[in-house]
């Protein structure tokens, strides 16, 4: 197991079985719990392997995907730990992808005012992001991580393997926040991102990527653990992005988060031209490179006011005004900057035109 990222505790694992079970022998928690959902529990819980640590009915199930990252999981995952008398010094693993992360994580941290937690992330999204950084939470309706805490999980294990279980819109939408990363902090990286063969999938470039990746958002996570200030630059294209994924999900044809943020990426870089002085050639060759990647969402200027109304409603907003974090250049970000109504109407436009 080599350490990845200090901030956030992260390793890679080669063997997810034997690197659990060293975790577990050397921390000697008082009682194991393991949480799935119906994913995880069905692709990802056989590479676990047998952890005489975890009894058989100390796992707890819950549905899979984001809709259910709400109150009757949460206190599902409660009631069992209670049930099963788990005390401060017990320890659940968390295992699937963002929602069962950043859920297990917030039933932990909230659990008889915090137990410890570690998270196992299965999908590319949540190992790049979503398991990283002590964010957890869950929704309220159709309000997005809109009740949480931050809490840090005790070690993230990052593996390899699950990577090559994903299907190409997995794998894309976790990328996304890669190249946001690399846009915000690694201009180096991006050409790199931007040219990846996802025909040809090569793993072992992916999961070194992915190391690189984390290693970026540790940075803002160390800077800003609470996000206070210079965190927010991990919100590049999360404003757009937020409001295009709860869209799709009001009209009843639900996007992957990731695939969002790449639409929201397209609409930031051509804002940061306007907003902050990204030259022109360059917002117009990021945007068309990401564009061939990812493709349009399925809106059209009559959603403008819709759209605009959700940003209006963003969480990340601390006054009336729509907050955006913006690109000077590639690989550097100003935080706390803002567009009306007008101009963001105007760059949609200009996206869907592109
Ligand atoms: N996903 C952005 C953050 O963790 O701050």
């Amino acid at each position: 197991m080599n350490i990845i990222s200090k901030e956030c505790h992260v390793f890679a694992s080669d063997s997810v079985s034997d690197d659990l079970a060293r975790l577990l022998d050397g921390r000697n928690p008082a009682q194991v719990f393991l949480l799935v959902d119906e994913g995880s529990r069905k692709h990802c819980l056989q590479a676990i392997g047998h952890q005489p640590n975890i009894p058989n009915d100390h796992i707890v199930t819950i549905p899979a995907s984001d809709d259910n990252k709400d109150y009757t999981s949460a206190l599902k995952i409660w009631e069992f730990l209670s049930g099963h008398g788990a005390t401060r010094k017990a320890l659940l693993i968390n295992l699937g992808g963002g929602m069962p992360c950043d859920l297990g994580g917030f039933c932990a941290a909230t659990f008889k005012r915090g137990i410890e937690f570690i998270n196992i992330p299965t999908t590319l999204l949540a190992q790049v992001d979503a398991s990283l950084g002590g964010k957890t939470g869950m929704n309220l309706g159709s309000l997005k991580n809109e009740i949480g805490s931050f809490a840090m999980a005790s070690h993230v294990l990052i593996a390899a393997d699950f990577l090559t279980t994903l299907d190409r819109e997995n794998l894309l939408s976790g990328f996304a926040e890669m190249i946001k990363h690399a846009l915000i902090h690694d201009a180096g990286e991006l050409d790199a991102l931007l040219s990846f063969d996802f025909d040809n999938v090569n793993y072992v470039r992916l999961h070194q990527m992915v190391g690189r990746s984390i290693m970026i958002k540790d940075f803002f996570v160390k800077s800003d653990p609470q996000e206070k200030g210079i965190r927010k630059a991990l919100n590049f294209g999360h404003t757009f992005g937020h409001a295009f994924e709860t869209f799709a999900m009001r009209h009843q044809r639900p996007i992957l988060h990731g695939k969002a943020v790449a639409y929201g990426m397209v609409c930031e870089v051509l804002l940061s031209r306007d907003k902050t002085g990204l030259p022109a050639d360059v917002a117009k060759d990021v945007a068309l490179r990401i564009e061939r990647l990812y493709g349009k969402p399925e809106v059209s200027m009559a959603d403008a006011p819709e759209l605009v109304e959700l940003m209006r409603h963003d969480k990340k907003n601390e006054t009336t005004d729509i907050n955006f974090t913006l690109l000077p250049s590639v690989g550097d970000v100003v935080v706390n900057q803002t567009a009306s109504p007008a101009e963001i109407e105007r760059i949609l436009n200009e996206y869907l035109a592109l």
